[in-house]
């Protein structure tokens, strides 16, 4: 049930973070021993050393609801949280939502939960979905959650999947801004006749003339690589122009942590200096939703990122889908 009435605000931001991994352990040796493959290739292709994976009996609300318990920890109170948002491809179950299980886990019983399902863009698009709830008055405060368990979803037979990914957990309280610190803008994007690159399988077990009833995930991954170094170059530099913003402007750029090459690439193209931007692909693999976050953390915490200044957070995957969101800390 919504508290009554919140009034609308101007703008909204991101008040804190915190993020969970799990201490299981993946190396790119441990990798080697089960598939053909080598540390100096997946090194060299992604930029991957090692990367979380969850306990067997670890889930993904599990990981939500200790990332949920740090950030508690560091803002005092959950209390105001009108709603909780969750982006997962690897929730627990279809249903409950993992936003109901962190809601309930929680312990936040006067808040409205519900998924958002934007695959590796998830944090973003929730992001931007709760700043909008917020300015327009229908939630005083706003739970974001972004948490995989992507290890669960891979085909260990299928070597150029099966390196590329991590589990973890980020979650971020959005509440009301104030003058120094506020979300500036928001933006989505999909190319969804390219879903049939990069996809698990439901209900439905065809998909593009491809028969799968596994549930795993399954990448084109040279389409995906070339669509997101193109296309995701190109929406960033068209959100800098519609905020009237160059790359210069950018203090902070945290995109999707897919692939250090891509990273690589959309920094060549966009222009935004490499020193500037913060990847967690290297410790943890691709964690999905939990990317961002888990970039980010570590350079809140040693303090490099200050209030005030300007972040730009990017994501994008299955569906293929995109979003961003540009704010000032
Ligand atoms: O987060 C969601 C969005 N996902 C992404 O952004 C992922 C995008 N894609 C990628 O990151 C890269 O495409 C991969 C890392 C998945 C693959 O790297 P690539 O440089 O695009 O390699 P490729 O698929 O073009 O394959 C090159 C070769 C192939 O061998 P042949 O056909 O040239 O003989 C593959 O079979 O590398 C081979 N290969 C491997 N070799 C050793 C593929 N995986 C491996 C492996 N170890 N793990």
């Amino acid at each position: 049930m919504f508290h009554p009435a919140p009034a609308p605000v101007p703008r909204a931001r991101v008040a804190d973070m915190a993020v969970y991994v799990p201490d299981g352990r993946l190396t790119n040796a441990d990798l080697a021993a089960m598939v053909e493959t080598s540390d100096e290739w997946i090194v060299q292709r992604t930029g991957i050393r090692e990367r979380s994976i969850a306990a067997n009996d670890q889930f993904a609300s599990d990981l939500c609801l200790e990332a949920v318990r740090r950030l508690r920890e560091r803002v005092g109170s959950l209390d105001r949280v009108d709603v909780v948002i969750a982006a997962t491809s690897t929730a627990d179950y279809v249903f409950p939502s993992l936003a109901a299980q962190i809601q309930f886990g929680a312990g936040l019983k006067h808040a409205g939960a519900f998924d958002v399902g934007a695959a590796c863009a998830g944090f973003p698009y929730a992001i931007n979905i709760a700043s909008a709830m917020v300015v327009s008055g229908q939630a005083r405060e706003v739970l974001v959650v972004g948490g995989e368990v992507m290890t669960k979803a891979l085909d260990y037979t299928d070597r150029s999947t099966c390196i590329l990914f991590g589990d973890g957990a980020g979650a971020a309280l959005v509440v009301p801004a104030n003058e120094r610190s506020y979300i500036e803008r928001s933006t989505y994007g999909c190319d969804g006749e390219g879903g049939k690159y990069l996809y698990r399988t439901s209900i439905r077990h065809d998909i593009a003339g491809h028969e799968d009833d596994t549930g795993l995930l399954r990448q084109s991954g040279s389409d995906v690589y070339k669509w997101a170094v193109r296309r995701i170059s190109e929406s960033i530099l068209e959100m800098l122009a519609a905020a009237n913003l160059t790359a210069s402007d950018v203090d902070w750029f945290v995109p999707h942590s897919a692939n250090l090459r891509i990273v690589e690439a959309l920094c060549t193209r966009t222009g935004i200096p490499r020193e500037r931007t913060l990847t967690s692909i290297e410790t943890y693999g691709n964690t999905s939703t939990a990317s961002i976050p888990l970039a980010l953390m570590p350079a809140l915490d040693d303090g490099r990122v200050k209030r005030g200044d300007r972040i730009l957070m990017y994501g994008f995957g299955g569906g293929l889908v995109h979003a961003g969101t540009l704010l000032r800390w």
